[in-house]
């Protein structure tokens, strides 16, 4: 433990239970998260950095940050960090990959039943004063869900679905085999065979537009699309197309390639069931996420092994 109570800055909104368990570990918090000053002025001294992805840890901003020696983000995805820049610069990088992995996977199912079913045009309707009882929208029985990334959130979503009568595929190219018995295609053969294809991977550089016009053209017609994991992993211009031509019956966002989303014509579409990045933003996973960042840095200020260090060359 350094003499000195070490100072531990807060650049994003995160659960209070973060600030109470460094505080009692002996930590000096500053809470930056409204925004302003306080970040700039505190940059030069912190020890450890924690944010959300609002945060752009870029390589600029590492400069100015001479004396930091953790950067914990609180959630899943680190594409908002220069992990490579903070790596050379000996800065452990951790995360908090399993606070929100329940409530991505309700949201995931969520999104399918009100997607298949078309229910957000009648959600609307009906509040606004009409009453419409034609038939519309489909049951998800029956029908064949690709994941695109198997990961933890994938699997969860898949448990979910069990009672609901659908075929599940899945395609990533960093199992080696399936952990669940899951067929595990190729994306192309992915693509078209599934009706519903839900994205959860992690997004890089080699990764962005994933989904492009090319590979949105081979899922069949009438199929749907959902993102719960990065924008940038499906290329906009390419969906609106496909959803403007008939191709994709609708597709469900919870992510866009700029946030807050610009392409008004992709969010006004009447099959674009649009939510503004919620995927982890539950009671239970922001509090989960919050701990889990205060423990990890607690964790590293006692010597201890990190749990979930992103850039494990690092060492102390
Ligand atoms: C994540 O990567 O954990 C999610 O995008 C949620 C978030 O941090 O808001």
């Amino acid at each position: 433990m350094p003499s000195e109570p070490p100072l531990i800055l807060i650049a994003d909104p995160v659960d209070a239970t973060a600030a109470q368990q460094l505080t009692r570990g002996n930590c000096r918090v500053v809470d930056a998260s409204a925004g302003g000053a306080a970040l700039e002025a505190h940059l030069a001294e912190a020890w450890g950095l924690i944010v959300r992805s609002r945060t752009k840890v870029t390589a600029e901003l590492l400069g100015r940050a001479p004396h930091l020696r953790v950067i914990a983000r609180a959630g899943v995805g680190v594409d908002n960090i220069d992990v490579p820049e903070a790596t050379r610069r000996r800065i452990r990088v951790v995360n908090a990959p399993t606070a929100a992995t329940q409530s991505v996977a309700e949201l995931t199912v969520a999104l399918m039943l009100l997607l298949v079913r078309g229910l957000y045009g009648p959600i609307h309707a009906t509040k606004s004063g009409s009453w419409n009882r034609s038939t519309h929208g489909h049951e998800l029985a029956g029908r064949t869900v690709g994941f695109v990334g198997y990961g933890r959130i994938a699997r969860e979503t898949r448990n979910r679905l069990r009672n609901f009568g659908v075929t599940v595929l899945a395609h990533d190219p960093f199992l080696p085999s399936s952990p669940d018995g899951t067929a595990l295609l190729s994306l192309h053969e992915l693509l078209s065979r599934s009706e519903i294809v839900s994205i959860h991977a992690a997004l890089t550089r080699e990764n962005t537009h994933l989904l492009n016009a090319d590979r949105i053209g081979r899922m069949p017609r009438g199929s749907y699309l959902i993102n719960v994991a990065r924008g940038a992993l499906v290329d906009e211009v390419a969906l609106l197309a496909a959803l403007e031509s008939g191709h994709l019956a609708g597709a469900a966002l919870d992510v866009f390639e700029v946030e807050p989303p610009t392409r008004t014509a992709l969010l006004e579409h009447p099959h674009v069931l649009p939510t503004p990045h919620l995927g982890a933003s539950t009671v239970e996973a922001q509090a989960r996420a919050g701990m889990h960042v205060a423990e990890e840095l607690l964790r590293a200020l006692r010597h201890e092994p990190l749990e979930y260090q992103v850039n494990p060359e690092v060492k102390e």
